[in-house]
């Protein structure tokens, strides 16, 4: 009986295709969407639905949370208010490094990716605005234009429905010894601005990689051309590897209504491989294209310890091996140091 459950869920499952650019043909991965309602009433067909595709695909949606479509439009908005200031006024916003300042705030390229053929290369086109939420006295806010009350509202509806998916998948609680209680989560504005022809020489606006901490919420994205709303561009947008021997696929994320959930590394560190990391990336538009969006990190604890059999304890930044203990503030400190770019002139 198990069985046949599984086979007609992985039918379910399996409904990813291809669409042609040029010559080139992209793989496409159809998002799995459940609806709010189906999610608070824990609809059992729905939340099988919900674990399926986070542990065979890394990636779900629900959609119709009440609220989330106005808050994310009027985000979305803000989010691009913000962007239009000049850069000096932009730049006055970045983390003072010489008071000690680390992340929060405006930042503009400064992360860094491993190409396939082993080149690191800067994102240079990737702009974020980190604030914690809820709100914090370190967080850092513009005065021209109120990015606070949008970013903390869309923050805390993501923060409210990531949580509850992930204590429904089992990456709280009994199953990992990890509680999210008093922890802060970190939201991330992220601006990807226009590509022109820099596309063809690095064709991401963001490299391949995987979220470090427990889990990401995030949203659609939403393009922009000469000022103009556009539909998704067919060669741009999230692309998703589901394992290791296949190649990346396009998310197809065009309804604005689906919130969506991936998983961090230390969420496959937590459950000793029992859910994997969602390897991601995210390809340009080409030309004069903008994309906004958002992304909401679930950080553990940073006293919390693990003692994973994870295969992620074979990379450096675990600092033992397998069964050895692993606290989040070590995992946590070592991905910033691996993926930041250090921008000496402000040290
Ligand atoms: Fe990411």
């Amino acid at each position: 009986m198990r069985k046949r459950v599984l086979l007609a869920l992985s039918i379910l499952l399996a409904c990813s295709g291809s669409i042609m650019k040029g010559s080139e043909t992209i793989e496409t991965l159809s998002l799995d969407i459940i609806s709010y309602e189906a999610f608070q009433k824990e609809d059992p067909q729905s939340l099988i639905v919900l674990k399926s595709a986070l542990y065979e695909k890394g990636i779900v949606g629900i959609k119709a949370v009440p609220g989330y479509k106005e808050k994310l439009l009027k985000f979305i908005e803000t989010a691009r208010e913000f962007s239009a200031l000049p850069e000096e006024i932009k730049e006055s916003y970045a983390p003072n490094h010489a008071l000690g300042e680390t992340f929060l705030g405006y930042e503009k390229g400064k992360e860094k990716f491993k190409r396939p053929d082993g080149r690191w290369v800067v994102d240079d086109l990737k702009v974020s605005y980190y604030g914690f939420v809820p709100d914090s006295l370190l967080n850092k806010w513009p005065l021209e234009v109120d990015l606070r009350t949008p970013f903390q509202d869309l923050g805390f509806l993501m923060s409210e429905m990531g949580e509850a998916v992930m204590k429904k998948i089992g990456l709280l609680g009994p199953d990992t010894g990890i509680s999210l209680d008093g922890v802060p989560r970190l939201g991330r504005m992220l601006y990807y601005r226009k590509s022109g022809n820099s596309a063809v020489e690095n064709p991401f606006w963001c490299g391949a990689h995987l979220d470090h901490g427990m889990f990401t919420t995030l949203l659609p994205a939403f393009y922009f051309a000469n000022g103009e709303a556009i539909p998704e561009p067919e060669e741009a947008g999230l692309f998703v590897r589901t394992s290791q021997d296949k190649g990346f696929k396009k998310v197809i994320a065009d309804d604005i209504d689906v919130m969506m959930f991936q998983v961090g590394e230390f969420g496959q560190l937590a459950t000793n491989d029992g859910i994997r990391a969602t390897e991601h990336r995210v390809h340009k538009a080409f030309g004069c294209v903008e994309r906004y969006t958002m992304a909401l990190f679930f950080d553990a604890p940073m006293e919390s310890v693990i003692h994973s059999y994870s295969e992620l304890t074979q990379d450096i930044r675990y600092g033992g091996g397998p069964g050895d203990p692993c606290s989040y503030r070590q995992w946590n400190e070592e991905s910033f140091k691996r993926y930041v770019v250090k921008d000496e002139s402000k040290n």
